[in-house]
C-alpha cells in the first residue's frame, strides 16, 4: 500500500444545498429548486480532490460527531481513498453542516455550523506519529478548523521538511499579524481574502494584486497565488516577475469548492514535483472541470478527467 504524500487538516461537513434562481436577500424567502445532500467542508473538498487528481491516498485530519453524519462521512472519505485513522469522533458533537444556495450563474452563499470541527485540538495534531509527517511531502490547511489547531499542524509540518500550503479560507483578518504567514510556504487566497488581508482591492488591477502578493511575502509566506475565478489566477513567487494565468472558459454550474479542487489540485502536482507555475495550471483545469458540476465533493474530477479536459484544449 502506498502512503500518503499529501496530508490535509480541515473540515468536514454535510452539504445541504438548494438551486435557487437568485441568492436571497436578509429577511428573504425565495423559492428554490431542487435540494441536494452531499458531502463537503473545505478541508475534505482538499483531501478528497488530491486524492481522486493522485490516485493515491491522502492523510487526513478531522472531526465530526458519532452521529448518522459523522459515520456516513467517515465512510464516504475511506472510499475515496482517505486515511481516516486521524479523524476524531467526538461525543456530544454533531457533525458540521453547511447550509448552501446555489444562484442561476452558479453563484453561491454557504452558512456553517461547525460542529465538531471547532473541537479539532493542537494536542490532535501531537498525537500523530512522526511516521505520517516523515513520509509527506506536502501539507494543506484551511480556516475552517481552530486557528491554534491549524499553526500546530503547520509548525509540525514544517519541522518535518513538508512544503506547507495554506488556503486561508473563510476569510479571517486574525491570521494578518499573526505568526501562521511565517509557517506557509502557499498561500492560496481568493480576491476577497487577499483584500481582507492586505487591504488591497485585488479585482481591478494587476499591480495592486502584485502588491498585495509582496505584501503577503514580506510578512513571511513564501509563494502567493491569488485565485480569481473566471480570470484564472496571480502567481508570485521568488522571481522577478509577477505571473496571470488565465482560466478556461466553461459554462459555471455551481463554482462551490472551485477554491477547494485548486488547493487539492495544487497539492497533488506539487508532490508530484512540478514548479509552482505548472502546478498552478493544472489546478486551474481541475477547478475549471469542477464548476460545470453540481456540489461541491461531488464536482471534484478525477486525474483521467483533468488529462481528457487538457488533450482537448491542446488540439
Ligand atoms: O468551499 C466549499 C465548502 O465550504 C462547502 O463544501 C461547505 O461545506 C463549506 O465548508
Amino acid at each position: 500500500m502506498s502512503v500518503p504524500q499529501v496530508i490535509v487538516l480541515g473540515s468536514i461537513n454535510v452539504d445541504l444545498v438548494v438551486r435557487s434562481p437568485r441568492l436571497p436577500r436578509a429577511g428573504e424567502t425565495v423559492l428554490g429548486g431542487e435540494f441536494m445532500q452531499a458531502g463537503g467542508g473545505k478541508g475534505a473538498n482538499q483531501a478528497v480532490a488530491a486524492a481522486r487528481l493522485s490516485q493515491q491516498p491522502v492523510a487526513f485530519i478531522a472531526a465530526v460527531g458519532t452521529d448518522d453524519f459523522g459515520r456516513s462521512s467517515i465512510k464516504q472519505l475511506r472510499a475515496e481513498n482517505l486515511h481516516t485513522q486521524h479523524i476524531r469522533m467526538l461525543d456530544g458533537h454533531a457533525t458540521g453542516v453547511a447550509l448552501i444556495v446555489v444562484g442561476e450563474n452558479g453563484e453561491n452563499q454557504i452558512t456553517v455550523a461547525s460542529g465538531a470541527n471547532a473541537q479539532l485540538t493542537p494536542a490532535d495534531i501531537a498525537a500523530i506519529d512522526d511516521s505520517v509527517f516523515a513520509s509527506a511531502k506536502v501539507f494543506v490547511a484551511c480556516l475552517e478548523s481552530p486557528l491554534e489547531t491549524v499553526i500546530a499542524g503547520l509548525r509540525r509540518a514544517k519541522a518535518a521538511g513538508l512544503r506547507t500550503v495554506l488556503n486561508p479560507a473563510p476569510a479571517c483578518a486574525e491570521i494578518k499579524d499573526a505568526e501562521i504567514l511565517k509557517l506557509v510556504d502557499v498561500l492560496t487566497p481568493n480576491e476577497t481574502e487577499a483584500e481582507l488581508l492586505t487591504g488591497w482591492n485585488v479585482q481591478e488591477d494587476l499591480e495592486d494584486a502584485v502588491i498585495a502578493c509582496d505584501q503577503l511575502r514580506q510578512k513571511g509566506v513564501g509563494q502567493v497565488i491569488i485565485t480569481r475565478g473566471a480570470s484564472g489566477c496571480i502567481l508570485r513567487d521568488e522571481s522577478r516577475e509577477a505571473s496571470w494565468l488565465p482560466a478556461y472558459e466553461v459554462q459555471a454550474v455551481d463554482t462551490t469548492a472551485a477554491g477547494d479542487c485548486f488547493t487539492g489540485a495544487l497539492a497533488t502536482a506539487l508532490a508530484e514535483g512540478r514548479d509552482l507555475r505548472s502546478a498552478a495550471r493544472w489546478a486551474i483545469a481541475a477547478s475549471a472541470i469542477s464548476v460545470t458540476r453540481a456540489g461541491a465533493m461531488p464536482s471534484l474530477p478525477t486525474r483521467a478527467e483533468v488529462e481528457c479536459f487538457l488533450a482537448d484544449r491542446s488540439l
